[in-house]
């Protein structure tokens, strides 16, 4: 029984708690949990494994539920364990700059702490003050800082983790430099809660940056983002150099109620982030791109607050589209073929699908594109969906035909699974359910995410 482990305040299975903890922001899968329960301890999470075991029950580990692939949906009558009362920073070393926190631990209270410490915490992202750190080492986490800082992984110097089997890892301690074999801490990283359960990060912090300029500017070519971001980039550090369309900015826009950043409308608008100390010679850079007549137009931040409001124009886009259920993608190509991608995929999109909004975004410093199709008005979810569902073959074999990935950095969940062979090889796909095997013999924790299990195998393309 549950309620052996768990006080009565630690379990829910009220109705309402399991469709709220039941899911993520995924939509169209069925919510249906048996229970949700929220450890306050480690031990706890042992003992929960160790009875899962003996029971045969299915676990979902589920963080800030702001995932976008279905890696905390739980719809076969599995345990959710839910970090939300292991939310707590237990320890910082100022001399080795690391934070040992709970994995519950929201984002922005993560980057708040780093704050007050002088530091700063890199990994953001627009759902920052919902998501929760557990959640993000276990995506691996990206967000818009990646050109500068990295991703999540970049940022875990240890983990406590427990295993499928019930044992307790304590993965490299903080350590600097370790070179005793297999890393088991970043093999955690991007695992999607399918080898393990954090219980315990120590996570980086970096050096304070200094303010920030941001610029936008109207780029009427796709390919000449890149031209920009070459210019800038051979001038000056950028700490994030982020894309959108014009039906982007235009959803943005009505949803926020947020005027226009340039006079006239472009077919792109890319954002560059940078230290305020680089103004000079980012302004340069501005000028070759325009002489090149790779941009027209342009606007730089004169505050902090101005930045910011720039930056709504690209960080309120994923909640402008909701609405409107899209067809959601995250893909990555090498920087040097998203021109080409970007084109290839617009192309199959557009006429196959002439009447579907196609709404482009993202990380394009990083080669990260965001695919939005917009569901018509008309057109019920679920018709909506097997659009969707046909559609996947033919843009994941663009993206294998480019070598990139189905899933830049949102993870595979459910909503991929079945399409991680046109990024992964049988030989990688076999290696990963051999590990699965080792580290969850027993099949209990986020069963069917990120790799079908045994007797579900044999959908992949
Ligand atoms: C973003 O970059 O805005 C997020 O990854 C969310 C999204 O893709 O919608
Ligand atoms: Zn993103």
């Amino acid at each position: 029984m549950l309620d052996t482990i768990f006080s009565q305040k630690q379990i829910r299975t009220d109705a309402e708690s399991l469709q709220i903890w039941g899911k993520d922001w995924t939509n169209g899968y069925p919510v249906d949990p048996r229970a949700i329960v929220f450890p306050e301890t480690t031990e706890q999470v042992q003992e929960l494994v160790t009875y899962a075991i003996s029971e045969d029950l299915k676990l979902v580990p589920s963080g800030g539920r702001t995932g976008l692939s279905g890696g905390a949906v739980a719809s076969n009558s599995e345990v959710v364990v839910s970090f939300d009362r292991m939310n707590k920073i237990l320890d910082y070393s100022a001399k080795d700059r690391i934070v040992t926190c709970q994995p519950g631990l929201v984002t922005a209270n993560l980057q708040q702490f780093a704050k007050g410490q002088g530091l700063y915490y890199p990994v953001d992202f627009a759902s920052s003050g919902s998501s929760q750190i557990g959640g993000n080492v276990a995506t691996n986490a990206g967000g818009i800082k990646v050109i500068r800082y990295g991703l999540t992984r970049d940022w875990v110097a240890g983990m406590k983790v427990v295993t499928g089997t019930g044992a307790l890892l304590d993965c490299n301690a903080g350590l600097v430099k370790n070179a005793t074999g297999y890393d088991f801490r970043h093999l955690m990283v991007g695992s999607e809660g399918t080898l393990g359960l954090m219980c315990e990060l120590d996570m980086r912090l970096a050096p304070m940056p200094e303010p920030q300029c941001v610029m936008v500017v109207g780029v009427p070519q796709v390919a000449d983002l890149l031209n920009i971001l070459h210019t800038f980039a051979d001038q000056i550090t950028l700490s994030a150099f982020e894309f959108f369309s014009d039906l982007a900015l235009t959803k943005v826009q009505a949803h926020r109620g947020l005027t226009a950043p340039l006079t006239e409308a472009f077919a792109y608008y890319a954002l560059l982030e940078f230290d305020e100390s680089s103004l000079a010679l980012a302004e340069e850079a501005f000028a070759r791109c325009m002489d090149a007549g790779w941009l027209v137009d342009g606007v730089v931040s004169q505050s902090e607050a101005q930045a910011k409001s720039l930056w709504q124009l690209r960080e309120g886009i994923s909640e402008s589209l909701a609405s409107y259920t899209p067809y959601k993608n995250d893909l990555s190509v090498r920087i040097s073929e998203v021109p080409g991608f970007l084109a290839d995929v617009d192309r199959y999109v557009t006429e196959s699908y002439p009447e579907f909004e196609v709404c482009w975004y993202g990380h394009i410093g990083d080669g990260n594109l965001h695919l939005n199709i917009l569901r018509p008005e008309d057109m019920a979810v679920e018709e909506f969906f097997k659009h969707g569902h046909g559609m996947s073959p033919k843009i994941f074999e663009i993206v294998a035909a480019r070598r990139g990935s189905i899933s830049a950095e949102h993870g595979v969940g459910l909503l991929k699974r079945d399409f991680l062979g046109y990024t992964r090889s049988d030989d990688e796909i076999a290696l990963m359910q051999g590990l699965k095997a080792l580290f969850d013999p027993h099949q209990i924790l986020n069963p069917n995410k990120l790799l079908a299990t045994p007797s579900n195998a044999g959908k992949r393309p």
